[in-house]
């Protein structure tokens, strides 16, 4: 009688160790798909971030680069300070920021970037004068 008790015991003690196992199983499989998941919340989470402000470098590099990046009709070129320089003295930071908005000689108003705000131009120049 006591024998059988035992066995069922057991038994029992058998059957909820395999369940218990099964579960740490599937627990480790859960932690090694983690990182993975991880990974693409991460980039889930980045996605809205790439919709949103944009850097000046990025500005630049959609909007200005095509004309800045070389000097077509003579554009002040990118982190080229020979040709900000006079610029900025001569007119301040303000208005040749203005003049980007507006549009002076060659430059055509907003640099032809339809979707950038005033400060979307100003992070542009900003990053077109940066360490000069
Ligand atoms: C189609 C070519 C072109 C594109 C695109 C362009 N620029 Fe220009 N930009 C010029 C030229 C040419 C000048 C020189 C204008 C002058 O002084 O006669 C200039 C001058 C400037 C100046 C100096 C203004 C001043 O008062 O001296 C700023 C600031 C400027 N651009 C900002 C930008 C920004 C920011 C972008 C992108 C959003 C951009 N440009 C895109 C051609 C371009």
């Amino acid at each position: 009688m006591i024998r059988k008790v035992l066995l069922g015991v057991v038994a029992c003690a058998l059957t909820v160790f395999a369940v218990q196992a099964q579960e740490m199983t599937e627990e480790a499989i859960k932690e090694r798909i983690k990182p993975t998941g991880s990974v693409h919340i991460a980039g889930a989470q980045a996605a809205p971030a790439a919709g949103g402000p944009r850097s000046g470098e990025e500005i630049y590099n959609q909007a200005c680069v095509a004309c800045h990046g070389v000097g077509v009709l003579g554009a002040p070129k990118l982190q080229v300070a020979a040709d900000w320089q006079p610029r900025l003295d001569e007119k301040g930071f303000d208005t040749v920021w203005q003049n980007a908005i507006n549009g002076i000689g060659g430059m055509p108003p907003m640099g032809t970037c339809g979707n950038c705000s005033n400060d979307d131009i100003k992070a542009a120049i900003e990053y077109m004068i940066e360490g000069i």
